[in-house]
């Protein structure tokens, strides 16, 4: 798809909610929108502000792309559904600037947390008095692992890997299962 195409095919995506942030890193933001969604927008290396339209929208459609090959070949990824446009006022005051609209990747929102966070160890350091809770801990430490190693197998065979690690994955809790993020350093292992 070619740019104009993608342009093309941006509509307005209808919310009542006022988004809240679920997360941030270098490059970008994600917000809950509601109905179990969220959206990934860009903005400025380490700044508060959103890129504008021109320049987020071939990033975002690039991310878009490798989540949806990976999501068709089985990875566990969160399912994307478009790019959209949204009203600049659903962001926080400070990050809002004098544009009307901005563009957001939306996925489907995984109700879970950073597998760097839900490490032990990283418990252990945070929380050195509850060191008991390590050993309770355990079983899902293990879970992850296996849980890791088999998307990060499955995810290698389609593509290359750029920027991997567990700090771009989120884990949830019932079905013990790891979801890749942040996908847009990656390429398309194109069949020859
Ligand atoms: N689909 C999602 N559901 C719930 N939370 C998410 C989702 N995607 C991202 N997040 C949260 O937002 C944070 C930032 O997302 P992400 O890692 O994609 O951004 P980034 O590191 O700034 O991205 P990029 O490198 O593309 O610029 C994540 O660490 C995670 O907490
Ligand atoms: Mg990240």
């Amino acid at each position: 798809m070619n740019d104009s195409t993608a342009q093309a095919a941006i509509r307005q995506y209808p919310c009542d909610a006022q988004f809240q942030l679920l997360g941030s890193g270098a490059f970008a933001q994600v917000y809950d929108i509601g109905n179990g969604l969220a959206a990934k927008v860009k903005k400025y290396p380490d700044d508060k502000f959103i890129k504008p339209n021109n320049s987020a929208l071939p990033e975002l459609k690039h991310e878009e792309t490798i989540l949806s090959h990976l999501y068709e070949m089985g990875v566990s990824v969160p399912k994307p559904e478009g790019i959209f446009s949204f009203p600049m006022t659903k962001l926080p005051p400070g990050v809002q600037d004098d544009r009307e609209e901005f563009y957001g990747l939306v996925m489907q929102k995984i109700n879970g947390q950073s597998v760097q966070k839900a490490m032990p160890h990283n418990w252990f350091f945070n929380t050195r008095t509850r060191s008991g809770s390590i050993i309770r801990n355990l079983p899902w430490t293990r879970d992850i692992e296996a849980s890791w190693n088999q998307e990060i197998k499955k995810a290698e065979v389609v593509c290359q890997i750029a920027d991997a690690h567990y700090g771009n994955a989120l884990f949830t809790f019932p079905d013990r299962k790891v979801y890749l993020i942040d996908v847009d350093f990656w390429k398309i292992i194109e069949k020859q």
